[in-house]
């Protein structure tokens, strides 16, 4: 990859849950996939919650717990430094909810599936990060008016901020690279960003182990472990 001549133009990088495997986190598709052993319906949809708010807050307290203990890796150091030392544009848009990229020393950043560090008031709606973990009871209250905290993530059947996706597709439209890590790009409207980067004549590079409906698409696939490609490019 030679990202020589991208430097002062405008960069997106694309990432998804690949790009925090080598931290640790589990993706969710693929052999060790949460999808594998846990019912997306069951825990990420309005209705889960409105079901079993305790169950799917269960989910989400033992996922918190995980990542609490996961590091950034190479690759979210290397789009660290890619923002600060391109010269040029850069959005950062994650699916990811971990919060690693920040870490890492993100800065421009949209988190598209929000953020599991956030809470919401499923009731008055109101938001705020909150990182207790554990919470003393499940699920928690909120303080404003009593109603139940849910974690600040998108799920199935839900929209994505608008603010964040506005930005998100306006950046795809007028950039010059789009670099995509650790996405099995089969997640709408997300999938369609390096669809209509190509259109608008982006170069599309892929950062994938594995082959991705994206990858006809792609101007380059690069094969390989996010960490261990990303890792070994200096900018
Ligand atoms: P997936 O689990 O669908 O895909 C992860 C991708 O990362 C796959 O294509 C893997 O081949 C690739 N991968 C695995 N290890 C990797 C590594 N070390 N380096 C690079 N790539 C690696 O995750 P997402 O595409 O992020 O949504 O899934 C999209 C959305 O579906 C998630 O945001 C989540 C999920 O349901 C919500 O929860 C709303």
């Amino acid at each position: 990859m030679d990202l020589a001549k991208f430097q002062r133009k405008n960069i997106v990088v694309l990432t998804g849950a690949g790009v925090s495997a080598e931290s640790g986190v589990p993706t969710f598709r693929g052999e060790d996939g949460l999808w594998r052993n846990y019912r997306a319906e069951d825990l990420a949809t309005p209705s889960a919650f409105a079901r079993d708010p305790q169950l799917v807050w269960e989910w989400y307290q033992w996922r918190r717990e995980l990542i609490a203990a996961c590091k950034a890796n190479p690759a979210h150091d290397f789009i660290a430094r890619l923002e600060r030392d391109h010269g040029g544009d850069f959005l950062l848009v994650t699916q990811n909810v971990d919060g690693l990229h920040r870490l890492a020393g993100s800065r421009k950043i949209v988190e598209v599936h929000g953020n599991i560090w956030d809470v919401r008031c499923a009731s008055c709606g109101a938001g705020r990060e909150d990182r207790t973990l554990p919470f003393p009871e499940l699920p928690p209250k909120c303080d404003a008016c009593g109603g139940l905290l849910r974690p600040g993530v998108v799920w199935f059947g839900e929209s994505l901020p608008e603010e964040a996706m506005g930005m998100a597709f306006a950046a795809a439209e007028s950039c010059d690279l789009m670099l995509v890590v650790g996405t099995s790009a089969v997640v709408y409207p997300v999938a369609y960003l390096p669809q209509l980067a190509k259109r608008a004549g982006a170069y599309v590079i892929e950062v994938n182990p594995d082959e991705t409906p994206l990858t006809p698409l792609a101007d380059e696939s690069l094969r390989g472990k996010a960490g261990e490609v990303l890792g070994e490019i200096k900018l």
